[in-house]
């Protein structure tokens, strides 16, 4: 057979349709007609955006510098004046007094070059206003000012004020850092591109606390560890790159800053943003909260309020960096002219959602029963999918699809000889594989994949 023609994704729609029909993304509320940039993970995504967790959260927390923790959403509305939030998280916007579209003055064309709505076209429009992207609620019984909380607009805040109770509980010395996992809340003004910018989305954040003086090293050191983690969960490397923040640029917190940029269909755009925050943080609190959050460094017998290198990136957003580079179409013409496509989701095994599919070659009892208690046993340790219907060609094809390394088939030989074809996902190629010790196999396979 002639060289398979690679296709890679063009745009964000292919994939909007496969993680529907396949299981992995699907518009909130769907049935309501949706929620305005909010999706929920399904069967699939839930099990693939766990994988994604796990892989940095295991970066991060199995060093011996960093500890994690899990902080409440809803903090003390304190937090957020401290932090700078109240008042510099904002956007200006502009209301079109004809057509009643609000929309971005700062990065909308039509405003911009010619002062008109991007809808209507209409000069006749509101002077630009501050809207601040915090959701707000209320916290108790009681709907007034007092008890206005805020959804966080990033987790690191909730790191920031346990930075003395990680410190004390884990007798850490600076440097180290703290990692946290968890939901943040943004009332974007052009939320969109599928799962890329969304109102609800997770943070994986990790603040790493050093001497002040040691952290531009640090920050470099952060970078270089970021790229590595990409690299080493299979992203291409062509495809990243670092941007680093000019002044102009700069977060009102920052000392500096540098995206990690993924080439998306939509271009390079930001998927994590490492950070030196300086002192900032700490410092703002100590003077919001009175409480004092310098560390003594018992060594040099000297006490400092700690500089800190921040990396930040999005769950969701890092899930769709991942679907978008193992994305592939294999396009091959056979002697006779026919194309065929093979759609692959070439994902890195610790990513993928399902490690094994399992397909008996017939429905016969004689095969089921044995692929059942394959399927049951190899669950203790993997994610399997079990799949009796349709030729073995379209089984093989649906797990390619949804990136499973491997594929494993109980045919009619097996009732002699005790073992299973297994075929793997990229090359195809397949091999015979005794029952005894498959979950061995398996472990080791995806180890050296
Ligand atoms: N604590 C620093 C901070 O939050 P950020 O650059 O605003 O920095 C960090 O956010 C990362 O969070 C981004 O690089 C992006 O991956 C993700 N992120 C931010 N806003 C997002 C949104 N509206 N939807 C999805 N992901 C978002």
């Amino acid at each position: 057979m002639a060289e398979a023609r690679i296709k890679r994704l063009e745009d964000f729609s292919t994939l909007v349709s496969l993680s529907k029909r396949r299981g992995f993304v699907f518009q909130s509320s769907e049935i309501y007609g949706g929620l305005g940039s909010c999706w929920d993970f399904g069967p699939l995504g839930s099990l693939m955006k766990a994988n994604v967790k796990r892989a940095w959260w295991n970066a991060m927390t199995r060093r011996s510098d960093i500890c994690g923790i899990d902080a409440a959403i809803l903090m003390h509305p304190t937090v957020w004046k401290a932090s700078g939030h109240v008042d510099g998280f904002s956007d200006p916007l502009v209301d079109c007094k004809d057509c009643k579209t609000r929309f971005r003055s700062d990065n909308t064309e039509s405003y911009l070059h010619e002062k008109k709505c991007c809808n209507c076209g209409s000069k006749n429009l509101s002077e630009p206003r501050q809207f601040n992207l915090m959701f707000k609620t209320h916290m108790g019984p009681v709907e007034d000012t007092g008890a206005v909380v805020y959804l966080r607009p990033e987790t690191a805040q909730g790191i920031f004020v346990n930075f003395g109770n990680c410190q004390a509980s884990t007798r850490y010395k600076i440097p180290f850092g703290i990692a946290q996992i968890g939901k943040s809340f943004r009332n974007e003004i052009t939320p969109g591109n599928f799962i890329f910018r969304t109102r609800e989305f997770e943070q994986m954040e990790m603040q790493f606390f050093v001497k002040p003086g040691s952290d531009d090293q640090w920050f470099e050191t952060w970078k270089d560890t970021r790229m590595n983690f990409y690299g080493k969960f299979g992203l291409r490397l062509e495809n990243l790159r670092f941007h680093p923040h000019g002044a102009g640029e700069l977060a009102h917190y920052a000392k500096a800053a540098v995206d990690v940029q993924y080439k998306f269909p939509i271009g390079w755009s930001e998927l994590e943003g490492i950070h030196n925050r300086s002192n900032f943080d700490l410092s703002q609190h100590m003077k919001f909260s009175g409480k004092n959050l310098e560390y003594f460094d018992e060594v040099a017998k000297e006490k400092f309020i700690p500089f800190v290198i921040e990396t930040a990136v999005g769950c969701d957003r890092l899930f769709l960096a991942f679907m978008a580079d193992a994305y592939r179409e294999e396009i091959t013409v056979d002697d006779k002219g026919q194309e065929d496509t093979r759609v692959v989701m070439g994902l890195h095994p610790s990513i993928a959602p399902i490690k094994v599919a399992i397909l008996p070659l017939s429905k016969k009892d004689e095969l089921t029963s044995i692929a059942e208690k394959l399927r049951d046993d190899l669950s203790e340790d993997f994610d399997i999918l079990y799949d009796e219907s349709a030729s073995i060609g379209k089984r093989y094809r649906r797990q390619d699809e949804i990136g499973t390394p491997f594929c494993l088939t109980v045919d009619f030989d097996t009732l002699n000889d005790q073992a299973v074809t297994i075929r793997h996902r990229d090359t195809m190629k397949q091999e015979r594989v005794p029952i005894k010790g498959l979950a061995g196999y398996v472990t080791s396979a995806l180890k050296n994949f």
